[in-house]
């Protein structure tokens, strides 16, 4: 055996060893975690500092605010319900009525940059709410509030009504006449495209992609996500060489994206990976919405490297609950230029039925 391979073979013994006996419980885990990976505790610091700024956000006039989507989201599910229910959210309504009056009455002061449409979506399901339960005390009094507040003689608020954004019927949804082939082509279509025209990116387009991105499903329709899109050449260029994965690329991206995650949306660490899923099911459709749009894409990765943590964070000007979760590079594609053919998985690969792992 040559030096190198002796020295390959004690490296492989010593990880093999080492992460058999720290993963084979949570103590050693911790304890590996925290002398071994530092990065751990930036997240760990990220989740809580989140929970803190969900609490203090909770009572500032955002254009959003997490506890009335989430609230209505519970409201919507519970008038979809079957059977019909009589009596439901007595435990929440009375937040959800307090948290609606603070956002209409900033709205009303036309002091805050409130979300209207949220807003006009958490009045319509309000009413409904109240129009469909039964009398209950909790109920009687939230619903003196809320009606208290007038939201039927407030011009913008009651036009929904009569095209209200309230539960309705799987037969009333919006149809495409998108077949399933057309969608399978255009998952072949979509690539990973690192070579790009040097030429500025309409941002209506940009605009039309995320207006499919934001239809995504997200967990209680919190929506946790931002895209910081940059398209000023002299910042893409910044940004784009902070990450190692567009190394040989970089100089050629016309716009770039950071899609950040908001743990501030969350008011418990259960749900510390929902930023990701949410923001990645939300990227994938406006991946999908460029290619359909003339415009190319290709993830960069964001591994959780301290130092490039911290120059994004410093370079964004990020607060510590706030996550890079993805870069995209984005731009009109040249067509000279070449992608990898990348092998997808087979199915079988892929996919189980009625599976369960043996032990
Ligand atoms: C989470 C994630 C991270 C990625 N990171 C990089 C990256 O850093 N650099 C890069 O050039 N491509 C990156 N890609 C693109 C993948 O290499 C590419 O999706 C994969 O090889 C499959 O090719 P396709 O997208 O053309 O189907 C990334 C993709 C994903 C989903």
């Amino acid at each position: 055996m040559g030096s190198l391979k002796i020295v390959n073979f004690i490296i492989h013994g010593y990880h093999v060893v080492v992460l058999g006996v720290v993963s084979s419980n949570r103590i050693f885990s911790i304890l590996y975690n925290t002398v071994f990976f530092i990065p751990f505790s930036r997240e760990q610091q990220a989740v809580l500092r989140g929970k803190y700024h969900y609490y203090i956000n909770n009572r500032k006039l955002l254009r959003n605010n997490v506890t009335l989507r989430r609230n209505i989201h519970r409201l919507e599910k519970g008038l979809l319900m079957r059977p019909a229910r009589s009596v439901f959210a007595l435990n929440y309504i009375k937040e959800t009525v307090n948290t609606f009056q603070r956002s209409y009455e900033s709205y009303s002061l036309n002091q805050f940059n409130i979300d209207i449409d949220e807003l006009k979506w958490a009045n319509d399901v309000l009413f409904t709410y109240f129009t469909t339960v039964q009398s209950h005390p909790k109920i009687n009094k939230a619903k003196s509030q809320y009606e208290a507040l007038n939201t039927n003689n407030d011009n913008i608020l009651q036009t929904s009504k009569n095209n209200g954004k309230i539960p309705f019927t799987h037969q009333n949804r919006q149809r495409s006449n998108l077949t399933y082939d057309d969608l399978l082509t255009l998952s072949y279509q979509r690539r990973s495209v690192r070579w790009f025209k040097q030429e500025p990116v309409s941002r209506d387009l940009i605009d039309k992609a995320l207006m499919v991105a934001r239809q995504s499903p997200s967990a209680c329709n919190r929506q946790p996500f931002e895209y910081k899109i940059y398209d000023d050449p002299e910042l893409v260029k910044k940004i784009a060489k902070i990450p190692f994965g567009a190394a040989g690329y970089a100089t050629n991206i016309p716009v770039i994206v950071v899609l950040i995650g908001k743990l501030y949306y969350y008011f418990s660490a259960r749900d510390r990976h929902v930023i990701y899923i949410d923001a990645s099911l939300s990227a994938m459709s406006f991946m999908y919405a460029l290619e359909t749009l003339g415009l190319s894409s290709s993830v960069i990765n964001w591994p959780d490297f301290e130092y490039v943590e911290f120059k994004m964070q410093q370079t964004l000007n990020l607060k510590i609950d706030e996550r890079p979760i993805m870069l995209m590079a984005l731009g009109y594609p040249d067509e000279t230029g070449k992608i990898a053919f990348s092998q997808k998985k087979s199915l079988d690969s892929i996919r189980s039925y009625n599976q369960i792992q043996l032990k």
